[in-house]
């Protein structure tokens, strides 16, 4: 039996593979760059399995799954860890491709790799899925707009899963995590504006990748009655705002003089219907 982890090149999905090989299970760590998951073999050995995949493209998928060998073939735990946030435009500036790299990976790349895994789960009656959301997809924000709705679609397909899954003994959860530093993460939504992405988490203590490794592994702990549908993790430090509200023009100052206005003429009326 053996865990597949996509986006094990770095950030959360390198932390999982360390937590759960060290924690006896077998792992498949799978992601573009096979040399970074090459030096995990190195660090993690016989139990992790480097496996060379581009999720945004259903056809590399296929691929990569023919090259998983004999003894981790049996994959009773998927982990959609694989993702990313391209900028931080208003919708109307946003770049296009971005918004379809986003949705190529985080919504497709998601669906149709957990779409060819299931069936050997459902066969087997048991097995574990767990996705990575973000709070991005419950809590929107400037900027946001594609990634955010990315991961709102991850959260309800992960609900609707556990519809289908009904009495299959097949599990699925849903992290949903905020401000997280020590990954790639800000630096590939800056493209490689490494100085910017360095500013989010200034003076700030975010999670870490090893407090989402520790989530997943208490998770896959978990006796098998028991299901986490979604769980929410941020830093202490970050919290909620009030709701901007726009004014408008004019000015507040020109409103009782408006409202005044106003009324007069409805007072006027209605003492014209009383005549
Ligand atoms: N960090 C945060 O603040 C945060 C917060 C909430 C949610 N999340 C979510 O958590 C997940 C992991 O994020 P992270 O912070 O660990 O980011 P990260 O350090 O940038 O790692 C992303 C991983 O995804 C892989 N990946 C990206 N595109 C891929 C593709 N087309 N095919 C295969 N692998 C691909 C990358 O590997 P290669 O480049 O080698 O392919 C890398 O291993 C993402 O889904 C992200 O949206 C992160």
């Amino acid at each position: 039996m053996a865990i597949l982890i996509t986006g094990a090149s770095a950030g959360f999905g390198a932390a999982m593979c360390r937590t759960l090989v060290r924690a006896g299970y077998q792992v498949i760590g799978a992601a573009r760059r096979l040399e970074k998951l090459e030096q995990l073999k190195l660090e993690l050995g016989e139990a992790f399995h480097p496996l060379q995949m581009d999720v945004a493209d259903p056809a590399a998928i296929d691929e990569a799954l023919k090259h998983i060998p004999e003894h981790f073939s049996e994959i009773d735990g998927l982990i959609n860890n694989a993702g990313l946030a391209l900028g931080l435009d208003g919708a109307d500036k946003a770049d296009f491709a971005d918004w379809q790299t986003m949705i190529q990976t985080n919504i497709i790349g998601l669906t149709y790799l957990t779409r060819q895994i299931l069936p050997q789960m459902v066969a087997r009656q048991s097995g574990y899925i767990i996705n990575l959301g973000s709070i991005a997809g419950t809590y929107p924000y400037p900027g946001g707009n594609v990634y955010g709705a990315t991961k709102a679609y991850v959260r309800q397909f992960s609900l609707n899963l556990r519809a289908d899954l009904a009495g299959t003994g097949v599990r699925v959860s849903n992290i949903e995590p905020g401000l997280c530093g020590d990954t790639e993460f800000s630096n590939v939504r800056f493209k490689g504006d490494d100085e910017r992405a360095a500013q989010l988490y200034e003076n700030v203590q975010p999670v870490r990748p090893q407090d989402i490794a520790d989530t997943v592994l208490w998770l896959y702990q978990r006796p098998a009655h028991m299901n986490v549908n979604s769980i929410e993790i941020m830093p202490t430090a970050q919290s909620f705002g009030a709701l901007p509200v726009s004014r408008q023009t004019p000015p507040p100052e020109a409103a009782p003089a408006e409202f005044e206005k106003q009324s007069t003429s409805l007072f006027q009326k209605i003492k014209g219907w009383f005549k």
